[in-house]
Protein backbone atom coordinates (compact mmCIF):
# COMPACT_ATOMS: atom_id res chain seq x y z
CA UNK A 1 0.00 0.00 0.00
CA UNK A 2 1.64 3.42 -1.02
CA UNK A 3 1.15 6.60 0.58
CA UNK A 4 1.01 10.19 -0.88
CA UNK A 5 2.51 13.38 0.57
CA UNK A 6 -0.38 15.99 -0.57
CA UNK A 7 0.05 19.53 -1.42
CA UNK A 8 -0.72 21.52 1.95
CA UNK A 9 -1.91 24.88 2.10
CA UNK A 10 -1.95 26.73 -1.07
CA UNK A 11 -2.67 30.02 -2.34
CA UNK A 12 -5.66 29.65 -4.58
CA UNK A 13 -6.99 27.44 -7.26
CA UNK A 14 -7.90 28.66 -10.78
CA UNK A 15 -8.57 27.52 -14.19
CA UNK A 16 -11.17 24.71 -15.85
CA UNK A 17 -11.63 21.03 -15.97
CA UNK A 18 -13.57 18.90 -18.29
CA UNK A 19 -15.45 16.62 -15.64
CA UNK A 20 -14.85 13.19 -16.71
CA UNK A 21 -18.02 11.05 -17.48
CA UNK A 22 -20.50 9.83 -15.42
CA UNK A 23 -19.75 6.68 -13.47
CA UNK A 24 -23.10 5.49 -13.12
CA UNK A 25 -24.25 6.27 -16.71
CA UNK A 26 -20.76 4.52 -17.92
CA UNK A 27 -22.06 1.50 -16.10
CA UNK A 28 -25.40 1.62 -17.57
CA UNK A 29 -24.32 2.21 -21.05
CA UNK A 30 -22.48 -0.69 -20.63
CA UNK A 31 -24.92 -2.80 -19.90
CA UNK A 32 -27.65 -1.70 -22.20
CA UNK A 33 -25.29 -1.64 -24.92
CA UNK A 34 -25.07 -5.65 -24.26
CA UNK A 35 -28.65 -6.13 -23.93
CA UNK A 36 -29.76 -4.41 -26.87
CA UNK A 37 -30.19 -5.52 -29.98
CA UNK A 38 -27.20 -3.66 -32.95
CA UNK A 39 -24.08 -1.70 -32.31
CA UNK A 40 -24.11 0.89 -29.57
CA UNK A 41 -21.27 3.90 -29.20
CA UNK A 42 -20.32 5.53 -26.55
CA UNK A 43 -18.58 8.53 -26.04
CA UNK A 44 -16.88 10.29 -22.59
CA UNK A 45 -16.87 6.85 -20.78
CA UNK A 46 -15.35 6.99 -17.62
CA UNK A 47 -12.17 4.88 -17.53
CA UNK A 48 -12.27 4.07 -13.97
CA UNK A 49 -11.75 0.63 -12.52
CA UNK A 50 -15.11 -0.09 -11.74
CA UNK A 51 -16.61 0.86 -15.17
CA UNK A 52 -13.79 -1.16 -16.37
CA UNK A 53 -14.98 -4.22 -14.11
CA UNK A 54 -18.35 -4.18 -16.00
CA UNK A 55 -16.34 -4.05 -19.04
CA UNK A 56 -14.57 -7.21 -18.79
CA UNK A 57 -17.85 -8.69 -16.59
CA UNK A 58 -20.15 -8.44 -19.94
CA UNK A 59 -17.16 -9.99 -22.11
CA UNK A 60 -16.93 -13.02 -19.72
CA UNK A 61 -20.80 -12.80 -20.51
CA UNK A 62 -19.46 -13.42 -24.53
CA UNK A 63 -20.07 -9.69 -25.46
CA UNK A 64 -17.93 -8.00 -27.62
CA UNK A 65 -16.70 -4.96 -26.59
CA UNK A 66 -14.31 -2.61 -28.38
CA UNK A 67 -12.29 0.47 -26.60
CA UNK A 68 -10.69 3.17 -28.79
CA UNK A 69 -9.93 6.82 -28.22
CA UNK A 70 -13.34 7.18 -29.65
CA UNK A 71 -14.68 5.83 -27.02
CA UNK A 72 -17.11 2.17 -26.88
CA UNK A 73 -18.14 -0.49 -29.43
CA UNK A 74 -20.55 -2.51 -27.97
CA UNK A 75 -22.38 -5.11 -29.87
CA UNK A 76 -25.37 -6.20 -28.06
CA UNK A 77 -27.37 -9.33 -29.44
CA UNK A 78 -29.76 -8.74 -27.17
CA UNK A 79 -30.09 -10.46 -23.28
CA UNK A 80 -30.39 -13.48 -25.31
CA UNK A 81 -26.97 -13.16 -26.70
CA UNK A 82 -25.54 -13.66 -23.55
CA UNK A 83 -23.83 -16.69 -22.68
CA UNK A 84 -22.98 -18.93 -19.50
CA UNK A 85 -19.44 -17.46 -18.40
CA UNK A 86 -16.88 -19.89 -18.27
CA UNK A 87 -15.02 -17.67 -15.32
CA UNK A 88 -15.76 -16.11 -12.51
CA UNK A 89 -17.63 -12.50 -12.71
CA UNK A 90 -15.52 -10.21 -10.73
CA UNK A 91 -16.99 -7.01 -10.14
CA UNK A 92 -14.10 -5.50 -8.29
CA UNK A 93 -15.10 -2.55 -5.73
CA UNK A 94 -18.15 -2.00 -7.69
CA UNK A 95 -21.46 -2.01 -6.17
CA UNK A 96 -23.14 -0.59 -8.74
CA UNK A 97 -21.70 -3.83 -11.20
CA UNK A 98 -22.70 -6.50 -8.82
CA UNK A 99 -26.45 -5.22 -7.72
CA UNK A 100 -27.50 -4.32 -11.68
CA UNK A 101 -25.88 -7.49 -13.20
CA UNK A 102 -27.87 -9.69 -10.83
CA UNK A 103 -30.71 -8.22 -11.73
CA UNK A 104 -29.45 -8.81 -15.75
CA UNK A 105 -28.61 -12.36 -14.83
CA UNK A 106 -32.02 -13.38 -12.87
CA UNK A 107 -33.38 -13.63 -16.29
CA UNK A 108 -30.62 -15.77 -17.76
CA UNK A 109 -31.16 -19.53 -17.88
CA UNK A 110 -27.49 -20.22 -17.11
CA UNK A 111 -24.97 -20.50 -13.89
CA UNK A 112 -22.80 -17.71 -12.80
CA UNK A 113 -20.88 -17.02 -9.98
CA UNK A 114 -19.78 -13.23 -9.01
CA UNK A 115 -17.14 -12.03 -6.56
CA UNK A 116 -15.16 -8.87 -5.87
CA UNK A 117 -12.93 -7.22 -3.68
CA UNK A 118 -12.63 -7.08 0.22
CA UNK A 119 -15.05 -4.02 0.82
CA UNK A 120 -17.92 -5.61 -1.80
CA UNK A 121 -17.72 -8.89 0.42
CA UNK A 122 -18.93 -6.46 3.28
CA UNK A 123 -21.55 -4.67 1.54
CA UNK A 124 -25.19 -6.40 1.85
CA UNK A 125 -26.97 -7.93 -1.27
CA UNK A 126 -30.19 -9.12 0.53
CA UNK A 127 -31.60 -6.11 -0.90
CA UNK A 128 -31.29 -7.20 -4.91
CA UNK A 129 -31.18 -11.35 -3.62
CA UNK A 130 -34.47 -11.27 -1.89
CA UNK A 131 -36.80 -9.61 -4.61
CA UNK A 132 -34.30 -11.40 -7.23
CA UNK A 133 -35.44 -15.02 -5.78
CA UNK A 134 -39.13 -13.36 -5.53
CA UNK A 135 -39.42 -13.25 -8.95
CA UNK A 136 -38.12 -16.82 -9.90
CA UNK A 137 -34.30 -16.72 -9.98
CA UNK A 138 -32.20 -19.41 -7.72
CA UNK A 139 -29.28 -17.33 -5.72
CA UNK A 140 -27.15 -18.49 -3.34
CA UNK A 141 -24.54 -16.72 -1.60
CA UNK A 142 -22.38 -16.75 1.75
CA UNK A 143 -24.51 -16.06 4.64
CA UNK A 144 -27.61 -17.28 3.07
CA UNK A 145 -27.36 -14.76 -0.11
CA UNK A 146 -26.37 -12.03 1.81
CA UNK A 147 -22.50 -11.73 0.52
CA UNK A 148 -20.38 -12.24 -1.76
CA UNK A 149 -19.27 -14.65 -3.05
CA UNK A 150 -22.85 -15.17 -5.10
CA UNK A 151 -23.94 -17.90 -7.34
CA UNK A 152 -27.00 -17.72 -9.93
CA UNK A 153 -28.96 -19.30 -12.05
CA UNK A 154 -31.87 -17.17 -13.77
CA UNK A 155 -34.68 -17.83 -16.19
CA UNK A 156 -38.35 -18.20 -15.51
CA UNK A 157 -38.92 -14.69 -14.28
CA UNK A 158 -42.34 -13.58 -12.76
CA UNK A 159 -43.56 -10.25 -12.78
CA UNK A 160 -42.72 -8.40 -9.03
CA UNK A 161 -44.63 -5.46 -7.76
CA UNK A 162 -42.16 -4.51 -4.85
CA UNK A 163 -41.85 -1.55 -2.12
CA UNK A 164 -37.97 -0.68 -2.01
CA UNK A 165 -37.39 -1.16 1.78
CA UNK A 166 -34.20 0.98 1.24
CA UNK A 167 -33.57 4.42 -1.10
CA UNK A 168 -31.36 2.67 -3.52
CA UNK A 169 -31.21 3.39 -7.41
CA UNK A 170 -29.16 -0.27 -7.57
CA UNK A 171 -32.13 -2.03 -6.22
CA UNK A 172 -34.47 -0.46 -8.24
CA UNK A 173 -32.36 -0.66 -11.31
CA UNK A 174 -31.58 -4.57 -10.70
CA UNK A 175 -35.45 -5.35 -10.01
CA UNK A 176 -36.31 -3.16 -13.45
CA UNK A 177 -33.31 -5.05 -15.70
CA UNK A 178 -34.93 -8.43 -14.25
CA UNK A 179 -38.50 -6.85 -14.86
CA UNK A 180 -37.67 -6.38 -18.75
CA UNK A 181 -36.93 -10.07 -18.74
CA UNK A 182 -40.14 -10.85 -16.90
CA UNK A 183 -43.76 -12.19 -18.16
CA UNK A 184 -45.89 -9.47 -17.42
CA UNK A 185 -45.62 -6.13 -15.63
CA UNK A 186 -42.99 -4.71 -12.93
CA UNK A 187 -43.69 -2.32 -10.54
CA UNK A 188 -41.33 -0.90 -8.28
CA UNK A 189 -42.16 1.84 -5.29
CA UNK A 190 -39.57 4.08 -3.95
CA UNK A 191 -39.67 5.65 -0.40
CA UNK A 192 -38.00 8.44 -1.93
CA UNK A 193 -37.08 9.46 -5.51
CA UNK A 194 -33.24 7.96 -6.47
CA UNK A 195 -31.30 8.74 -9.52
CA UNK A 196 -33.26 8.08 -12.35
CA UNK A 197 -30.53 6.87 -15.28
CA UNK A 198 -32.00 3.43 -15.70
CA UNK A 199 -35.31 4.44 -16.53
CA UNK A 200 -33.63 7.11 -19.04
CA UNK A 201 -31.22 4.24 -20.35
CA UNK A 202 -34.57 2.22 -20.87
CA UNK A 203 -36.20 5.19 -23.04
CA UNK A 204 -32.98 5.80 -24.82
CA UNK A 205 -33.01 2.12 -25.89
CA UNK A 206 -36.29 2.51 -27.28
CA UNK A 207 -37.88 0.37 -24.61
CA UNK A 208 -40.67 2.02 -22.51
CA UNK A 209 -41.69 2.42 -18.84
CA UNK A 210 -44.02 4.49 -17.02
CA UNK A 211 -43.10 6.61 -13.74
CA UNK A 212 -45.71 8.48 -12.35
CA UNK A 213 -44.00 10.12 -9.13
CA UNK A 214 -42.50 7.29 -7.18
CA UNK A 215 -44.01 4.44 -9.10
CA UNK A 216 -42.29 2.79 -11.95
CA UNK A 217 -43.97 0.10 -14.15
CA UNK A 218 -42.03 -1.89 -16.61
CA UNK A 219 -43.02 -4.63 -19.27
CA UNK A 220 -41.11 -7.91 -19.78
CA UNK A 221 -40.63 -8.93 -23.68
CA UNK A 222 -39.04 -5.83 -24.82
CA UNK A 223 -36.41 -5.82 -27.41
CA UNK A 224 -33.89 -2.74 -26.96
CA UNK A 225 -32.11 -0.90 -29.75
CA UNK A 226 -28.65 0.14 -29.57
CA UNK A 227 -28.36 3.70 -28.79
CA UNK A 228 -25.82 6.40 -29.84
CA UNK A 229 -24.86 7.64 -25.90
CA UNK A 230 -22.76 10.63 -24.79
CA UNK A 231 -22.01 10.17 -21.09
CA UNK A 232 -21.69 13.44 -19.54
CA UNK A 233 -19.81 14.59 -16.63
CA UNK A 234 -20.08 13.23 -13.12
CA UNK A 235 -21.65 15.61 -10.80
CA UNK A 236 -20.13 13.37 -7.93
CA UNK A 237 -16.72 13.56 -9.60
CA UNK A 238 -17.33 17.61 -10.08
CA UNK A 239 -18.41 18.38 -6.45
CA UNK A 240 -14.88 17.72 -5.23
CA UNK A 241 -14.14 20.82 -7.53
CA UNK A 242 -17.65 22.65 -6.69
CA UNK A 243 -16.54 22.21 -2.88
CA UNK A 244 -12.38 22.80 -3.29
CA UNK A 245 -13.35 26.10 -5.38
CA UNK A 246 -15.46 27.37 -2.71
CA UNK A 247 -13.40 26.86 0.34
CA UNK A 248 -9.98 27.65 -0.59
CA UNK A 249 -9.46 31.67 -0.10
CA UNK A 250 -8.86 33.25 -4.00
CA UNK A 251 -10.32 30.60 -6.04
CA UNK A 252 -11.77 30.40 -9.26
CA UNK A 253 -12.83 27.20 -10.92
CA UNK A 254 -15.17 26.75 -14.05
CA UNK A 255 -16.06 23.16 -14.43
CA UNK A 256 -17.16 21.83 -18.41
CA UNK A 257 -19.88 19.06 -18.94
CA UNK A 258 -20.79 18.44 -15.60
CA UNK A 259 -24.61 16.13 -15.65
CA UNK A 260 -27.70 18.05 -14.03
CA UNK A 261 -29.96 15.54 -13.58
CA UNK A 262 -32.46 17.05 -11.05
CA UNK A 263 -32.11 13.46 -9.16
CA UNK A 264 -28.17 14.38 -8.47
CA UNK A 265 -27.86 17.53 -7.89
CA UNK A 266 -28.33 18.01 -4.48
CA UNK A 267 -25.03 18.77 -3.81
CA UNK A 268 -26.05 22.27 -6.01
CA UNK A 269 -29.14 22.81 -3.41
CA UNK A 270 -26.97 22.41 -0.26
CA UNK A 271 -24.15 24.42 -1.28
CA UNK A 272 -26.55 26.99 -2.71
CA UNK A 273 -28.31 27.05 0.38
CA UNK A 274 -25.05 27.69 2.48
CA UNK A 275 -24.36 31.03 0.27
CA UNK A 276 -22.00 29.40 -1.78
CA UNK A 277 -21.01 31.46 -4.82
CA UNK A 278 -21.59 29.48 -7.19
CA UNK A 279 -23.18 30.20 -11.60
CA UNK A 280 -24.47 27.05 -13.75
CA UNK A 281 -24.52 27.78 -17.12
CA UNK A 282 -27.50 25.08 -18.41
CA UNK A 283 -26.84 23.32 -21.77
CA UNK A 284 -29.62 24.42 -24.21
CA UNK A 285 -28.98 20.57 -25.50
CA UNK A 286 -31.32 17.74 -26.14
CA UNK A 287 -29.32 14.80 -24.55
CA UNK A 288 -31.02 12.51 -23.14
CA UNK A 289 -29.52 13.72 -19.59
CA UNK A 290 -29.50 17.73 -18.47
CA UNK A 291 -25.45 19.06 -18.49
CA UNK A 292 -23.95 22.59 -18.00
CA UNK A 293 -21.35 24.27 -16.72
CA UNK A 294 -20.50 25.96 -13.22
CA UNK A 295 -18.17 28.69 -11.66
CA UNK A 296 -17.46 28.50 -8.22
CA UNK A 297 -15.83 31.19 -6.31
CA UNK A 298 -14.35 31.37 -2.71
CA UNK A 299 -17.70 31.63 -1.01
CA UNK A 300 -18.29 32.33 2.80
CA UNK A 301 -20.26 29.61 4.04
CA UNK A 302 -23.12 29.05 6.70
CA UNK A 303 -23.86 25.83 8.25
CA UNK A 304 -27.32 23.95 7.57
CA UNK A 305 -29.37 20.93 7.97
CA UNK A 306 -29.45 18.21 5.09
CA UNK A 307 -32.13 15.75 5.78
CA UNK A 308 -35.24 12.88 4.33
CA UNK A 309 -35.72 13.02 0.37
CA UNK A 310 -32.53 15.40 -0.40
CA UNK A 311 -30.28 12.59 1.23
CA UNK A 312 -30.49 9.65 -2.11
CA UNK A 313 -29.89 13.28 -4.25
CA UNK A 314 -26.45 13.56 -3.05
CA UNK A 315 -25.83 10.01 -1.16
CA UNK A 316 -22.20 9.88 -2.53
CA UNK A 317 -21.46 13.54 -1.61
CA UNK A 318 -21.56 13.58 1.70
CA UNK A 319 -17.78 12.67 2.65
CA UNK A 320 -17.11 16.41 0.77
CA UNK A 321 -20.31 18.24 1.99
CA UNK A 322 -18.63 16.97 5.33
CA UNK A 323 -15.20 19.32 4.94
CA UNK A 324 -17.68 21.73 3.41
CA UNK A 325 -19.44 22.13 6.71
CA UNK A 326 -15.92 22.06 8.41
CA UNK A 327 -15.33 25.90 6.87
CA UNK A 328 -19.01 26.94 7.31
CA UNK A 329 -19.84 28.92 10.08
CA UNK A 330 -22.06 27.65 12.64
CA UNK A 331 -23.38 23.51 13.14
CA UNK A 332 -24.52 21.34 9.82
CA UNK A 333 -26.42 18.51 10.96
CA UNK A 334 -26.32 15.19 8.16
CA UNK A 335 -28.87 13.33 9.66
CA UNK A 336 -31.50 9.95 8.04
CA UNK A 337 -28.33 8.72 6.05
CA UNK A 338 -27.85 5.56 7.48
CA UNK A 339 -26.86 4.29 4.05
CA UNK A 340 -23.63 5.52 4.54
CA UNK A 341 -22.48 2.98 6.60
CA UNK A 342 -22.58 0.44 3.52
CA UNK A 343 -20.77 2.18 1.24
CA UNK A 344 -17.11 1.81 0.05
CA UNK A 345 -16.84 1.72 3.83
CA UNK A 346 -18.64 2.78 6.45
CA UNK A 347 -18.82 6.66 5.49
CA UNK A 348 -20.03 7.83 8.70
CA UNK A 349 -16.96 6.48 10.47
CA UNK A 350 -14.42 7.47 8.30
CA UNK A 351 -15.30 10.81 7.15
CA UNK A 352 -15.48 11.18 11.03
CA UNK A 353 -12.41 10.05 11.97
CA UNK A 354 -9.88 11.35 9.19
CA UNK A 355 -11.16 14.79 9.35
CA UNK A 356 -11.15 14.48 13.24
CA UNK A 357 -7.42 13.47 12.49
CA UNK A 358 -6.94 16.77 10.57
CA UNK A 359 -8.79 18.87 13.15
CA UNK A 360 -12.28 19.33 12.45
CA UNK A 361 -14.68 19.18 15.20
CA UNK A 362 -17.28 16.59 13.87
CA UNK A 363 -18.90 13.95 15.61
CA UNK A 364 -20.50 10.85 14.34
CA UNK A 365 -24.46 10.24 15.01
CA UNK A 366 -26.58 6.73 14.09
CA UNK A 367 -27.51 8.40 11.13
CA UNK A 368 -25.38 10.78 10.11
CA UNK A 369 -23.06 13.58 11.83
CA UNK A 370 -22.80 16.87 13.09
CA UNK A 371 -20.01 19.37 12.26
CA UNK A 372 -19.05 22.47 14.31
CA UNK A 373 -17.37 25.50 11.45
CA UNK A 374 -15.08 27.10 11.39
CA UNK A 375 -12.43 24.63 11.92
CA UNK A 376 -8.79 25.57 11.10
CA UNK A 377 -7.11 22.40 9.66
CA UNK A 378 -3.61 20.95 10.35
CA UNK A 379 -1.59 18.20 9.01
CA UNK A 380 -1.46 14.34 9.66
CA UNK A 381 -1.23 11.08 8.60
CA UNK A 382 -4.46 10.03 6.93
CA UNK A 383 -6.10 6.93 4.78
CA UNK A 384 -8.48 6.37 2.44
CA UNK A 385 -9.74 3.15 3.83
CA UNK A 386 -9.68 2.15 0.15
CA UNK A 387 -12.42 4.09 -0.56
CA UNK A 388 -12.71 6.71 -3.29
CA UNK A 389 -14.33 9.46 -2.31
CA UNK A 390 -12.58 9.92 0.91
CA UNK A 391 -9.61 9.77 -0.31
CA UNK A 392 -10.40 12.82 -2.81
CA UNK A 393 -12.36 14.49 0.14
CA UNK A 394 -8.85 14.25 1.93
CA UNK A 395 -6.90 15.40 -0.56
CA UNK A 396 -8.93 18.28 -0.78
CA UNK A 397 -8.66 18.96 2.84
CA UNK A 398 -4.95 19.18 2.79
CA UNK A 399 -5.13 22.19 0.33
CA UNK A 400 -6.21 23.98 3.63
CA UNK A 401 -4.06 22.16 6.31
CA UNK A 402 -1.21 23.71 7.69
CA UNK A 403 0.91 21.24 8.39
CA UNK A 404 1.81 17.81 6.03
CA UNK A 405 -0.71 15.56 5.27
CA UNK A 406 0.07 12.09 4.21
CA UNK A 407 -2.82 10.16 2.52
CA UNK A 408 -2.09 6.09 2.52
CA UNK A 409 -3.82 4.10 -0.10
CA UNK A 410 -4.28 6.85 -2.75
CA UNK A 411 -4.55 4.61 -5.61
CA UNK A 412 -7.95 4.05 -4.33
CA UNK A 413 -8.86 7.12 -6.22
CA UNK A 414 -8.88 5.49 -9.76
CA UNK A 415 -12.01 3.82 -9.16
CA UNK A 416 -14.27 6.94 -10.38
CA UNK A 417 -11.37 9.68 -11.56
CA UNK A 418 -8.36 8.60 -12.48
CA UNK A 419 -6.83 11.35 -13.54
CA UNK A 420 -7.80 13.58 -10.82
CA UNK A 421 -4.61 14.55 -8.81
CA UNK A 422 -3.84 15.97 -12.75
CA UNK A 423 -6.95 18.12 -12.67
CA UNK A 424 -5.98 19.14 -9.68
CA UNK A 425 -2.76 20.07 -10.08
CA UNK A 426 -3.59 22.15 -13.04
CA UNK A 427 -5.54 24.09 -10.60
CA UNK A 428 -3.13 25.08 -8.00
CA UNK A 429 -1.48 28.31 -8.38
C1 LIG B 1 -25.57 4.20 -7.72
C2 LIG B 1 -26.49 4.31 -6.71
C3 LIG B 1 -26.12 4.71 -5.34
C4 LIG B 1 -24.76 5.37 -5.29
C5 LIG B 1 -23.73 4.60 -6.08
C6 LIG B 1 -24.15 4.51 -7.54
C7 LIG B 1 -26.04 3.79 -9.06
O1 LIG B 1 -26.07 3.56 -4.52
O2 LIG B 1 -24.33 5.51 -3.96
O3 LIG B 1 -22.47 5.23 -6.00
O4 LIG B 1 -25.29 3.91 -10.04
O5 LIG B 1 -27.19 3.33 -9.16
P1 LIG B 1 -27.39 2.97 -3.78
O6 LIG B 1 -28.30 2.47 -4.81
O7 LIG B 1 -26.85 1.87 -2.90
O8 LIG B 1 -27.93 4.12 -2.99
Amino acid sequence: MKSLKLQKKVKGLSGVIEIPGDKSISHRSVMFGSIAYGETRVTNFLPGDDCLSTISCFRKLGVTIDESENGLRIVGKGFEGLKEPHEVLDVGNSGTTIRLLLGILAGRPFFSSLIGDSSIGKRPMTRVTVPLSEMGAQIDGRENGAYTPIAIRGGGLTPLHYQLPVASAQVKSAILLAGLQADGETTVVEPAETRDHTERMIRKFGGLIQKDQLIIKVKGGQKLKAASIHVPGDISSAAFFLVAGAIVPDSEIILKNVGLNPTRTGIIDVMKSMGAAMEIIQHDDCSFEPTGDIVINTSSLQGTVIEGDLIPKLIDEIPIIALLATQAEGKTVIKDAEELKVKETNRIDTVVNELKTLGANIEATDDGMIIYGKSNLRGGTVSSHGDHRIGMMLAIASLLCDGEVLLENPEAISVSYPNFFSHLNNLIQ
